[in-house]
């Protein structure tokens, strides 16, 4: 039966998602990659290395720009911005289908949320996963509420923890620099996490843990309503798209999230490692340069 033409039993199936049976839907589910991609199987031990952001310019990206400038705050259309910036063509690789959630009958948005109403509801000491008991702090994000652009990471590190603000430690002002190779600041978009509270020894995120943290994320975003989510890493990407698929299958990819576009990239740590990688994560900022009607600043 195709249950896309029926919205009863599509609403049925997404009730089975819910519970937890999908796999029982053998036509909807993504097939699962037993192994996790490179940048999961790399430890977190961070290795000096030079953490500039050299963005090379693509001439490509820059001239479809049609030399649209940039307003210092992306909560707000870029001035001039009437017509369509240009879309990537990548476009979702035909062996990757995410299961993006839907609005299902236990994924309604909130009516009226807020930012404060969701940190107030997380509540300044939460204990509801295990990650309580090691944390300083709760980060819970920062930014422009109404921006255009948001950044998912994983979880807090240790300098996340201590000044209980997202990416602030080595891989934050790496993110730093690609955000303004971008023409913005960091004031202009959004960050936040999956897990609010810092992993032990950074590492990943549990199941279990990412289970109950996730509604706030998913809450966070419903209620900035950006046009693009950046996915920064394996872990934000892996839950926001519902799949076990290693990053590197659909990295830098358009998809449909909840009435935003979604891309995933690299994660800055993983730069930090490997930064070889950071000229595909640049193009990776272009596309949503193009899809913003960003323009990258011009060299000094
Ligand atoms: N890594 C993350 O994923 N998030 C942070 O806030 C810092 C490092």
């Amino acid at each position: 039966m195709d249950s896309s033409r029926n919205p009863k039993s599509e609403a049925w199936l997404r009730y089975a998602d819910d519970l937890g049976l999908s796999p029982f839907h053998l036509d909807r589910i993504v097939p699962q990659a037993a192994a996790l991609d490179s940048e999961q199987a790399i430890s977190g031990a961070a290795i000096s290395l030079d953490v500039s952001f050299a963005a090379p310019r693509s001439s490509s990206t820059s001239g479809t720009l049609g030399g649209r400038s940039f307003s210092s705050d992306i909560g707000e259309p870029p001035p001039g911005g009437a017509s369509a910036p240009e879309i990537s063509k990548r476009s979702p690789s035909q062996a990757f289908v995410p299961q993006v959630p839907g609005i299902s009958l236990f994924e309604e948005r909130l009516e009226n949320d807020s930012l404060e109403r969701i940190r107030t509801d997380i509540g300044p000491n939460c204990t509801r996963c295990k990650l309580h008991k090691a944390r300083t702090n709760i980060v819970f994000g920062v930014g422009n509420p109404k921006a255009q652009l948001v950044f998912v990471g994983e979880g807090p590190g240790h300098d996340e923890d201590i000044q209980a603000e997202p990416f602030v430690g080595r891989a934050g002002r790496l993110l730093t620099q690609m955000i303004e190779a971008m023409g913005l600041k960091r004031s202009d978009v959004y960050i936040c996490n999956v897990v609010k509270c810092r992993p032990p020894e950074n590492r990943l995120p549990e199941k279990d843990e990412i289970t109950t943290c996730s509604p706030y994320l998913i809450r966070q975003l419903d209620v900035i309503k950006p046009k693009v989510i950046c996915c920064l890493g394996a872990c934000s990407a892996q839950t926001l798209l519902n799949t076990s698929q290693g990053i590197s299958r659909y990295r830098g990819e358009w998809f449909d999230y909840r009435g935003a576009k979604l891309m995933a990239t690299y994660h800055p740590a993983y730069l930090l490692r490997n930064p070889a990688a950071k000229s595909e994560v640049w193009k990776d900022l272009q596309d949503i340069m193009a899809l913003l009607g960003l323009q990258a600043p011009k060299k000094k």
